[in-house]
């Protein structure tokens, strides 16, 4: 009994050795697989970085402003005036415009005139045609904040060919950085105030709706390329986003 036992602990002590064995060899198996398969982890994220360094340099299909300079000619949806303008930056400008900040999606007259009828991308239809009629001249309506309805303004250049009825890049830089609203259209609502007011706690003297939080982040260089790209686009007639009897009326352009 007692052998038997003395017996049946050498076989298992046997047993759990060999299976101790195994156990190592698989283990080691597993770290030669993990490292393996690691270094192959980081030779393809290698190769990558080289391919696509390569690729930045060799064709321009990265990153780098300039393929951005190709891209923004390649989707502008308007023709666009580059006499006296900086090339790349109206390219860079039309990128960032058309392909990231979405300006358009807002500066529109409506979402049922953003697109031409056979280029709603909503609809299926390709490829896309973004409506040159309505292309960043303002009036979409983002509802009432008390009495004012806050409608998105033309940003397309008056007659002296700057951009958003005639702003300096300084204006401009002080709108996208800090939303102040150059035109004072809708002060906050006081005893002085007049009916176009909007209510506290809401600061009139700032733009609302308008995503200038975020475009404060943008580099000199990018807000500079937007700007330029501004200047570049066709004019449209009117105002929208004026305090009723500020509009000039056909006098925009010409
Ligand atoms: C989410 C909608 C939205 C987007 C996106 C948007 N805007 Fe606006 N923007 C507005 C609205 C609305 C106003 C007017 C706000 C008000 O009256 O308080 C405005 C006002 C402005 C003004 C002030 C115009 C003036 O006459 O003083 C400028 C300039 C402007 N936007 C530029 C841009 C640019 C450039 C982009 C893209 C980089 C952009 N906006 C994207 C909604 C938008």
């Amino acid at each position: 009994m007692t052998k038997g036992f003395v017996c049946g602990g050498v076989y298992l002590g046997g047993l759990v050795r060999n299976i101790q064995n195994i156990e190592r060899q698989i283990m080691n198996r597993q770290f030669l697989k993990a490292i393996g398969s690691l270094t192959a982890v980081a030779a393809v994220i290698a190769t990558g970085l080289v391919v696509s360094t390569q690729r930045g340099h060799a064709d321009d299909g990265g990153d780098s402003d300039q393929s951005k300079v190709r891209i923004g000619f390649a989707i502008a949806p308007v023709p666009l005036n580059l006499t006296g303008k900086n090339r790349d930056l109206v390219g860079l400008g039309s990128y960032l415009v058309n392909a990231s900040a979405d300006c358009n999606g807002c500066h529109t007259k409506s979402p049922d005139t953003q697109y031409v009828f056979g280029g709603i991308p909503y609809f299926g239809q390709h490829p896309t045609k973004v409506n040159p009629a309505t292309y960043m001249g303002g009036g979409s309506d983002f509802g009432p904040f008390g009495a004012v309805e806050i409608v998105s303004r033309n940003l397309t250049p008056d007659k002296t060919g700057l951009p958003e009825g005639g702003n300096t890049f300084d204006d401009f830089l002080k709108i996208m950085r800090k939303g102040t609203d150059l035109d004072k259209w809708h002060p906050t609502c006081s005893s002085t105030s007049g009916p176009h007011c909007i209510p506290p706690p809401f600061d009139g003297s700032l733009l609302q709706v308008m995503p200038w939080p975020t475009f404060q982040n943008m580099t000199d260089n990018d807000l500079r390329a937007i700007y330029e790209y501004l200047r570049a686009i066709p004019c449209l007639e009117g105002d929208p986003g004026n305090p009723a009897g500020a509009d000039t009326k056909g006098h925009r352009c010409h």
